[in-house]
This record gives C-alpha cells, sequence and structure tokens, in this order.
C-alpha cells in the first residue's frame, strides 16, 4: 500500500489524542499530536515573557529558535522543545490557553504546518489537529471529525484534570472550553472546520471503546479500497 494519510480533526477534548494514538498504533504507522506542537510554540513564548497572542518581531525571531521533535521514550510519545522534553508542561491550563492564541497567527500556522507536511514525507501517518483535513493535508485518504457536546467534552477533561490532582473546577474548564473553542472555530486563518468529506464522529453518548470501535471501523473501511 501507498503511505497515507488519516486526518483526526475535532474541538478541544473530544477525545482526539487518546483515539488517535490507539489507532495510529493498530494501524501501525506514525502518530503526530499537532496540538502538541502550538503548546510547545506558547510554552516558550511564555516563559521567554513574550506575548503568544501578538505578531512582534520578539516572537519571530524567538520561535526562529525553536526546535520542536518527537521522541519514543519508553515507549511513549514525548515532545522535545531544544532538546527539552516539555510533554508535562504543555498540558497546563495557561498553556492550553496560550497554545489558542500563538495559533491565530499566520506565520506561527504556516512555520508549524510546513513542519508537519515534512514529517509525514514517504510514510503513513496519521495526524490530530484542527485543521489537517482541510489545510494541511486535504488530499488525507481518510478523514475525520471528532466531536462531543461542549459540557461532556468539559466534563471528560475536568475528570482528567481531578486525576492528576489539578484543582479547576468544573465550571471553570468549561469556561476555558468554552473561550477555546469559540476561538479556534473563528480565527480567520485556517480555523477549526469540518471538512466536506470528512466523516462526522460525535461521541457524546459513547463511551471510549464504543468511539474507538466506530473511528477504526470507519478507517479501515476507507483503507480497504487504497492500492
Ligand atoms: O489539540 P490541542 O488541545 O492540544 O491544541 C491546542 C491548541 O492548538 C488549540 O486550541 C488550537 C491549536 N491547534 C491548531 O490551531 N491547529 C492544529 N492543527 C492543532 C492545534
Amino acid at each position: 500500500m501507498k503511505p497515507y494519510v488519516v486526518a483526526i480533526d475535532g474541538p478541544a477534548g473530544a477525545g482526539k489524542s487518546t483515539l488517535a494514538k490507539r489507532l495510529a498504533k493498530e494501524l501501525g504507522i506514525a502518530y503526530i499530536d499537532t496540538g502538541a506542537m502550538y503548546r510547545a510554540c506558547a510554552l516558550y513564548a511564555i516563559e521567554s515573557g513574550i506575548n503568544p497572542k501578538v505578531d512582534s518581531p520578539e516572537l519571530r525571531s524567538l520561535l526562529e529558535t525553536a526546535e520542536i521533535d518527537f521522541r519514543t521514550v519508553k515507549e511513549e510519545q514525548k515532545i522535545f522543545l531544544n532538546d527539552i522534553d516539555v510533554s508535562r508542561e504543555i498540558r497546563e491550563p495557561h498553556i492550553s490557553t496560550g497554545a489558542s492564541d500563538i495559533s491565530a497567527l499566520p506565520f506561527v500556522r504556516d512555520m508549524l504546518v510546513t513542519m508537519q507536511r515534512n514529517l509525514a514525507k514517504g510514510k503513513s501517518v496519521l495526524m490530530d489537529g484542527r485543521d489537517i483535513g482541510t489545510n494541511v493535508f486535504p488530499d488525507a485518504q481518510v478523514k475525520v471529525f471528532l466531536t462531543a457536546d461542549v459540557a461532556e467534552r468539559a466534563n471528560r477533561r475536568f475528570l482528567e484534570l481531578q486525576e492528576k490532582g489539578d484543582p479547576s473546577t468544573y465550571e471553570q474548564v468549561l469556561h476555558e472550553m468554552t473561550a477555546r473553542d469559540e476561538q479556534d472555530k473563528n480565527r480567520e486563518y485556517a480555523p477549526l472546520r469540518q471538512a466536506e468529506d470528512a466523516y462526522l464522529l460525535d461521541t457524546t453518548q459513547m463511551n471510549l471503546e464504543e468511539s474507538f470501535q466506530a473511528l477504526f471501523q470507519y478507517t479501515a473501511k476507507k483503507l480497504q479500497h487504497l492500492d
């Protein structure tokens, strides 16, 4: 089979990364979490005291020095920023907001989209994000738009944070998620949008296993028709 791309897009907290990781493993192809790349850029800016919301000469020259790469450590995929493992730091709630802010800047998107296309050269990949099926790989062989009601997504994220000992309340998580969805959907450049030819998978009423089975069955069916 020739190299192919599976594109999974959708709003925050729809279960994209958990499901995508498992699907990539099942298919035996590379998994690329593009949200983590925007998060790493946001972390770099915020830690350097530079506003991630504004296209400034300082932000441009800082990001020119950003080396982002994925590495497998003890069978887990980690993201490195300038040789430092930042996989945990990028998940903090203020970095989520910063990532959404920085992802609205066209020069940041251009830089990361180029990187994403290079990462997929010559091999099959599964990429998840917001604009993979619409912008990064409009010709992807499999496109899925994964979503769920915002209250359900916020509840899942809240439980996840609670497990990690994070003190955020459900209301705070819901507020942050709604704000981020609005910003991601309404930005001018490559907004979050379902591609016309993407399969809509709404997991509001499904548990993780049911969601995975639905995703796997659809993908397997699409891949059957490839040569
Ligand atoms: O998937 P995530 O929550 O880790 O993504 C963090 C932010 O990055 C998200 O709010 C919007 C942005 N993003 C994007 O604009 N395009 C992508 N392909 C992936 C993420």
